[in-house]
């Protein structure tokens, strides 16, 4: 199936939103185009029907396609939007890139893996841990959840919205996977500039099936 070639839908911009649209512009002219440790920690437990929230370029969502899997990429930004829907079209990959306010996206389909990296601290906390809950409840029962987050501890702030922004406390995330397998949960600290910190939690759980999400 060919890139999806919807219309862009309009996003009212956050600091965020144009924080990472002018990192993309930059990075496709440099053709900087590496998964980061996160999505090279996920892409092994892509399969099947994939959902990759706030996929940035698409790097990871290029991956999982080049491996067998058929992605829905979503983001705000138009930089990486256009550019993975002119990637996926290029090596003819099923990946549909929309672009979505995913602060107030409703999912309508179920799937066997559901990504979600670093995206939801862009968001107030009830937004994230709503998204959140919708996000769980559309991973097929045996399907995976991988979300990544900034937690507590972190103390690089440039790129937040100052009046939106949600760092997860790190217990967070384990809890709100109450009743999954936890596949892996993983806590890392990369420096930032001016001598900062950004810490961050990864989860990779599964849905046991009909005893679902907590
Ligand atoms: C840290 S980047 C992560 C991108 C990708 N998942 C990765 O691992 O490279 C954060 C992403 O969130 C997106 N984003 C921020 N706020 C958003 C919003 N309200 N709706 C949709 N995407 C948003 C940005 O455009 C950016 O692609």
């Amino acid at each position: 199936m060919p890139a999806a070639a919807e219309k862009p839908t309009v996003t009212p911009a956050t600091d965020s939103i144009r924080f990472f649209d002018a990192q993309f512009q930059r990075q496709v002219l440099a053709s900087d185009l590496k998964l980061n440790p996160f999505e090279e920690q996920a892409l092994p437990y892509l399969h099947g029907r994939v959902l990759d929230y706030g996929c940035g370029l698409g790097n990871l969502a290029i991956a999982a396609a080049r491996q067998g899997c058929s992605v829905v990429a979503l983001d705000a930004s138009r930089t990486a939007i256009e550019h993975l829907r002119q990637a996926a079209q290029a090596e003819a990959l099923p990946i549909q890139a929309s672009e979505a306010d995913l602060r107030t996206h409703a999912v309508h389909e179920d799937f066997d893996a559901v990504v979600c990296i670093g995206l939801l601290m862009f968001f107030d906390c009830p937004t994230a841990f709503a998204q959140l809950r919708n996000l769980q409840a559309h991973v097929r029962p045996g399907g995976v959840a991988v979300i990544n987050v900034l937690v507590d501890g972190t103390t690089y702030m440039d790129m937040f919205d100052p009046s939106a922004h949600c760092l997860f406390a790190r217990d967070e995330l384990p809890k709100r996977f109450g009743g999954w397998e936890i596949l892996r949960c993983d806590f890392q600290d990369f420096p930032a500039p001016g001598e900062k910190v950004k810490a961050f939690v990864t989860i990779v759980a599964r849905n046991p099936g009909e005893r679902g999400a907590a």
